[in-house]
């Protein structure tokens, strides 16, 4: 089965339960500070998990691309991947536990076929300390569903000296069963959603183990170990708890979050345990092999640069196509990084002409008909990652002669940082550079001296980069509205060729960019600060509309209209009638009154953020503006 048709068994599988199918959602995400890239299916769902209405119901259902920055350094083994397509469904407060296992259960040994006596569970143990209890209703229906072909689906809690003890069920605590963006209770900010969950493994059979060079062959057997026997091939999150300043409460609604990664599952049904051996990788393999003249696989020593060639420049595929080109900030960094080292690799296999364009055709090829904007920004992102090519490969040589010659024990800080500076080798490139050779690096004075010279690593704060999680405040959603009420103050100022090309809003300020020939003029950024403030006063009224994709557009709404979205979306609507002030399509949240913004609206900085793209950041002083409720 190719993971195309996967995708689709899916699909079929939950719209035939009533689910609607959405759009996969940008890797960029919209709105959210929290992060810089979608790194779960459920992220662009989180305003609905915590009981916004979602314009097309209660049941949804995607396949979604994300992007986990944190999994980089696990790229090399069997099953990571930095890019992959999540499958997803939602109950938004409609159907929970029971009907979702069972549904799960039916597609995986009825659609799927796999075989069950091969399929292993967790479910969340408990923990008093958190009031939460054990999960004793998944492990009913697990087992009444594989009571129903015969077999005596066991529990057990796993033991390091008795391993599985012919269990099929395993407990395991909130460090493994627990799911939320943020991880484990503990380190979930107050407001954050989350819940226990029960994850499935795949059994892909005890030689992966036992292999006589595999580091786990001593090792007692589990679902949870690195070794590559079991894979988890899904997720099942039972959102149903929100994290509070002094423990949890419940959700106003109970949800069910599923994740389950397309590639693996794929892997799974085929029976082989190489996600890098799929089908969605074939062409992509066979472009390196080609220009590599090696076979993947001849040589293990080889395998885990292929392996970082095929992932990254993947992912470097899909990152240009949401937008994010190669930078030396934000977002655009980490594509730099993966191609730069994907680069590297590829030379160590031996490609020394370009190969950046050979490899992203093939990827595009195989995407380019579910993901149908790779097809038409094609150019583009060829464009741009040839440019990065060129860049690099122009200092790749020169950088690694350098290398050769500062190499003579242990590679100082400012060492690190002239092959950054001059020749634009990421740290990780260095790092492994050094690690081959068995040389130690002076991690922390490279960043020291990054710090000194980089003033820009301040803006993508480090929080950011790990994921970590900013507040879900107050103060974001006054901003996010106030963004809402500086486009349309823009359009009337600059005119109505102005749409938004990205946004970060976090708790202290707006960050906004959109297309535009020329540098704002004092007075321009003035009349624009004067229009959004005069709405902040008149203390306009925020409501939302559901309408067709065709009628939001027909009405006039500004906002992206591109695969984002479903067919029904929201708009959110300030101020009404002749006093209507902005119209825009977005998935909230906002204040409902434009008085909320409580203070005065003031750009603080306009400046160019790429070729004819203006970027402005803008603040709400808390100067209290009276205003008439
Ligand atoms: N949120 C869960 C995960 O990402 C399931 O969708 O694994």
């Amino acid at each position: 089965m190719t993971a195309s048709e996967l995708r689709k068994k899916y699909l079929d599988f939950f719209k035939a339960r009533n689910h609607v199918i959405i759009p996969s959602a940008s890797l960029l995400p919209e709105n959210d500070p929290t992060t810089l890239f979608t790194g779960s299916g459920m992220q662009p769902m989180i305003p609905f998990l915590l009981g916004e209405s979602h314009p097309e119901g209660k049941r949804i259902a995607d396949s979604q691309k994300c992007f986990r920055t944190q999994d980089i350094e696990e790229i090399g083994d069997n099953r990571h991947t930095t890019v992959f397509e999540m499958l997803g469904n939602w109950s938004l407060g409609d159907y929970f536990k029971n009907e979702h296992i069972e549904w799960m259960f039916t597609f995986l040994t009825k659609e799927l076929k796999l075989d069950p006596k091969r399929l292993y569970f967790t479910v969340f143990r408990g923990n008093p300390a958190l009031n939460i209890p054990r999960d004793d209703e998944a492990v009913s229906k697990w087992q009444e569903l594989f009571k129903t072909i015969g077999v005596d689906a066991k529990t057990a809690d796993f033991s390091e000296r008795d391993g599985m003890k012919d269990g099929r069920i395993f407990f395991y605590d909130e460090k493994k069963n627990w799911w939320s963006r943020a991880g484990t209770p503990d380190k979930m900010p107050v407001g954050e959603p989350g819940g226990p969950d029960s994850e499935m493994f795949w059994d892909f059979g005890a030689e992966l183990k036992i292999h006589e060079t595999s580091p786990w062959k001593n090792e007692v057997c589990h679902v949870n170990c690195d070794c590559g026997r079991f894979v988890e091939i899904g997720n099942n999150v039972f959102m149903q708890y929100r994290k509070t300043a002094n423990g949890f409460e419940t959700l106003a609604q109970k949800n069910i979050d599923f994740g389950g990664g397309l590639e693996r599952l794929a892997s799974a049904v085929d029976d082989n345990p190489d996600i890098f051996r799929s089908d969605v990788f074939k062409t992509l393999r066979e472009t390196i092999e080609s220009l590599s003249g090696k076979q993947y696989g001849a040589n293990a020593n080889e395998t885990f640069a292929f392996r970082i060639a095929m992932d990254h420049m993947r992912a470097a595929v899909f990152l240009i196509g949401d937008g994010a080109t190669p930078s030396n900030k934000d977002q655009g960094y980490f594509t730099r990084r993966l191609i730069r080292r994907a680069l590297r690799f590829a030379d160590k296999l031996g490609i020394k002409e370009a190969m950046a364009t050979k490899v992203a055709n093939a990827v595009i090829a195989s995407y380019g008909d579910h993901y149908t904007a790779l097809q038409s920004k094609k150019d583009f992102i060829l464009t741009e990652l040839e440019k990065e090519e060129d860049k690099f490969k122009k200092t790749l040589a020169q950088g690694l002669r350098e290398f050769e010659k500062i190499s003579s024990g242990a590679i100082s800080g400012v060492d690190a940082f002239n092959l950054y500076q001059s020749y634009g080798f990421p740290i990780e490139v260095t790092e492994e550079l050094a690690k081959e050779r068995g040389l130690s690096l002076d991690r922390i004075a490279f960043d020291l001296e990054l710090k000194k010279h980089q003033e820009l690593s301040r803006t993508a704060s480090a929080g950011m980069f790990k994921g970590g999680l900013a507040d879900a405040s107050v103060e974001t959603t006054r901003l996010h509205t106030a963004a809402h009420l500086m486009l349309a103050a823009l359009r009337t100022v600059l005119g109505n060729h102005i749409e938004q090309a990205g946004s970060n809003i976090t708790a202290e300020r707006l960050r906004f960019d959109f297309r535009h020939g020329a540098k704002m003029t004092d007075e321009e950024k003035k009349k624009v600060e004067d229009l959004v403030n005069e709405a902040i006063i008149k203390d306009l009224p925020v409501t939302i509309e559901e309408l067709s994709k065709d009628e939001a557009k027909a009405k006039g709404a500004t906002g992206i209209f591109d695969e984002k979205y479903g067919a029904i979306v929201k708009v959110y609507k300030i101020g009404s009638g002749s006093n209507q002030f902005s119209y825009e399509i977005c998935g909230g949240p906002h204040v409902t009154h434009t008085g909320e913004l409580g203070g005065t609206f003031k750009i603080t900085k306009e400046e160019a953020s790429s070729q004819g793209v203006r970027r402005i950041k803008a603040i709400i002083e808390k100067k209290k503006i009276s205003a008439p409720r």
